[in-house]
């Protein structure tokens, strides 16, 4: 069992010993892998392949799917809970493609940490790049796995060098590899002064473990080849020179990622990391909201939604809620209140996702992920509570970067149209907005594949063919400020004033020309392009 009292020695065990975290990759360097392996150790699966071979199923089930499948994206959700080693840990899924940017940026904000899976080929490629990004607005503390060491790989120098200065993010090696390719033997354990190989023949296999006295012990000989030793002995002496030593206060401030070198297909190095991420990483933090943050041990439970989706089971139409606890001790069948609508909403039937079944969640605490099934109450941004009217805040929502008119194939289903843009607008798959001047609907999104996979998903889902055309606007914004100042302004503006699927005020327009000129002629109007999500 890990310390695991080191980061916050006041917070009740259960809640201590939780790790909620994302992984953050570029597609093809191993997250599936690794993820597989995770589940693997954490006993919530038997066997490697099953992830995949359960993704594969159930891709095949629709278009929308093989359409996922074939462009190598990931935009179903999840989020696993398992235990190793007397942890808890939570794995939130990102969706990997970039046009997903926003819904990237809400799962980011459930978790407390992130770990990034470099390719040991590749080094940072650009969607790590921009994943890395959205965590260090938050500030979130990062563990870095190198992957495929069992292959032809960079320079470890050249590696750490390539994330400390792209990322400006200082790099500590917890683990150092032996060889390359072909070559690679295992790596040494820095941390703990171990070292472990790699079995090849067996990718399931737990690399073997040999305790080593320092770096001098006679058993580093008998293990690795001698031109292998001279030169990593050689490497750790430069390393201990010039790279900085593990600071744990550091990593829990986001300033320095400990990077653990292995191979998810070989099992190799998985078991160290996840050591790492119960020592190194973050327990259950502390969550911005107003009028008050919250603290995870508080006894009061409360919780925010950072995701909806829908028709998860299309037979029945339901709606999942992801929520992400932020304090409290959580028990089947509570009453809690929905902040936003100040109603009480018994939570009768919440789940938890482990692996790949959903099971009913008997409990849960801060740190943890629990689904709850709803008809639509729900929405990304809410906060549910023991009463106290909480908001927990820092869930954006920003304005598409592009718009498009849509139309129902068949004219008289207008009305299930609306309901299905509806549902999609509050999964957060895009944002609708209704024009004050004339009939239909434009819709918002960040990355244009988008477009197909809504117009795909209506008509999987609700049998409704749509068209998705020019739109005259190609910029949203949204409008507050002085009430007088902003009816004038809605007013005298009318063809260019929508409402968006909360009802607020939204400004469409073509031209940046048009955006200053109202922040010239009614000084008293705001327009923004991100709105918090309440
Ligand atoms: P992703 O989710 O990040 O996109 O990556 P995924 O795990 O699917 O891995 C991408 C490819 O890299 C897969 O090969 C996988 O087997 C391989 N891979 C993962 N970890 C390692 C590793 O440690 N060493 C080596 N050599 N390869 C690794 P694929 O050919 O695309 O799929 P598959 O046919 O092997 O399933």
């Amino acid at each position: 069992m890990l310390d695991v009292s080191s980061n916050r020695p006041d917070l009740p065990p259960e809640i201590a010993r939780r790790r909620t975290f994302a992984i953050i990759s570029h597609p093809d360097a191993g997250k599936t892998t690794l993820t597989e392996k995770f589940l693997l150790y954490g006993g919530a699966i038997q066997m490697a392949g099953q992830v995949r071979a359960k993704g594969e199923a159930r891709r095949t089930r629709s278009d929308f799917m093989q359409m996922e499948k074939d462009r190598g994206i990931s935009v179903s959700a999840s989020a696993m809970s398992f235990d190793f080693n007397g942890l808890r840990f939570n794995l939130v899924d990102t969706p990997g493609h970039s046009d997903f940017s926003e819904d990237t940026y809400r799962t980011l904000t459930a978790v407390d940490a992130a770990v990034m899976v470099i390719d040991g080929a590749k080094g940072v490629e650009s969607q790590t790049q921009k994943l890395f990004e959205v965590c260090r607005l938050r500030d979130l503390p990062i563990l870095t796995f190198c992957n495929k060491m069992d292959r032809e790989s960079r320079d470890t120098f050249e590696i750490i060098d390539e994330i400390q200065e792209n990322l400006a993010i200082d790099v500590t090696p917890a683990s150092w590899p032996i060889g390359t390719g072909k070559e690679f033997v295992g790596c040494y354990d820095l941390l703990r002064d171990r070292l472990e190989l790699m079995d090849r023949a067996d990718r399931n296999k737990i690399a073997e473990t040999i305790e080593i006295n320092g770096l001098d012990d006679p058993k580093l000989s008998e293990h690795v080849p001698a031109h292998l030793l001279d030169q990593f002995l050689e490497e750790i002496e430069m390393a201990r020179e010039l790279l900085p030593t593990l600071d744990p206060q550091a990593v829990l401030e986001g300033h320095m990622t400990p990077i653990w070198f292995g191979s998810a297909i070989n099992s190799f190095g998985v078991k160290e990391l996840m050591d790492g991420i119960g020592r190194y990483g973050p327990q259950p933090q502390v969550q911005s909201a107003s009028p008050r943050n919250i603290s995870p041990e508080e006894t009061k439970v409360s919780g925010f939604v950072f995701k909806v989706q829908a028709n998860m089971d299309p037979k029945h139409r339901d709606r999942v809620a992801f929520v992400r606890m932020a304090a409290g001790h959580f028990k089947r069948g509570m009453k809690l209140t929905h902040v936003r609508t100040k109603k009480p909403m018994a939570i009768s039937n919440p789940v938890l996702f482990l692996a790949s079944d959903r099971e009913l969640a008997e409990e849960a605490w801060a740190g943890d992920i629990i689904g709850i099934p709803n008809h639509g109450q729900l929405r990304i941004g809410d906060t549910l509570t023991e009463g106290e009217a909480l908001r927990v805040s820092g869930i954006p929502s920003f304005a598409p970067e592009l718009l498009q008119g849509v139309r129902a194939g068949d004219p008289l289903k207008a009305k299930h149209l609306e309901k299905a843009l509806m549902q999609f607008a509050e999964e957060g798959a895009a944002k609708v907005f209704k024009p004050s001047i004339g009939s239909g609907f434009i819709v918002g999104v960040v990355g244009q594949l988008q477009f197909e996979v809504l117009a795909s998903r209506i008509e999987m889902e609700y049998g409704l063919p749509v068209r998705f055309e020019q739109s005259q606007f190609t910029s949203a914004r949204w409008v507050s400020g002085d009430a007088q100042a902003v009816d004038k302004f809605t007013n005298t503006n009318k063809q260019h004033i929508a409402l968006d699927n909360d009802g607020d005020i939204v400004f469409l327009t073509r031209l940046q020309w048009d955006i200053d000129r109202v922040a010239r002629d009614y000084p008293d109007v705001v327009l923004t392009a991100t709105k918090e999500m309440m």
